[in-house]
């Protein structure tokens, strides 16, 4: 973290990866991360964090399963947010994408739990630095 401004815009046109957060700030115990989304993420649960979203560009829905085990989707478009509570199982989905998440330093990206096999489109990581 230097001590520059730095532009989401120009954040996210250095890198392409899907699903593979870059870190943009940090700020107390918590990370200010960007990825581009696109197709389909895991079915997965942070049991000990809430998880902020804000759509960047583009669209971005959340499918959560509800405690009866039904699933419902939240779709959020560009400038929406949303947050997923801790312990919701849910799972990311975009036609084409950005977002910011706000989350503590070192939530993993599939939480601590997941189902089934993660896609090739998606990065299990605690997010990575910008550059
Ligand atoms: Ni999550």
């Amino acid at each position: 973290m230097g001590t520059a401004p730095i532009n989401l815009t120009a954040a996210l046109a250095s890198f392409d990866a899907i699903y593979s957060p870059r870190i943009v700030a940090r700020m107390n115990d918590y990370d200010v991360r960007i990825a581009h989304a696109q197709g389909e993420h895991v079915w997965h649960v942070h049991q000990d964090t809430d998880e902020f979203f804000l759509v960047l560009e583009g669209r971005f829905d959340i499918a959560l399963r509800n405690d009866d085990g039904t699933e419902h989707t939240v779709a959020l478009s560009q400038g929406d947010t949303f947050v997923v509570p801790k312990g919701t199982t849910h799972k990311p989905s975009s036609p084409g994408g950005s977002i910011l998440m706000f989350e503590p330093s070192g939530t993993l990206t599939t939480g601590d739990d997941f189902t089934g096999e993660i896609p090739e489109n998606v990065d299990r990581t605690v997010g990575h630095e910008l550059g």
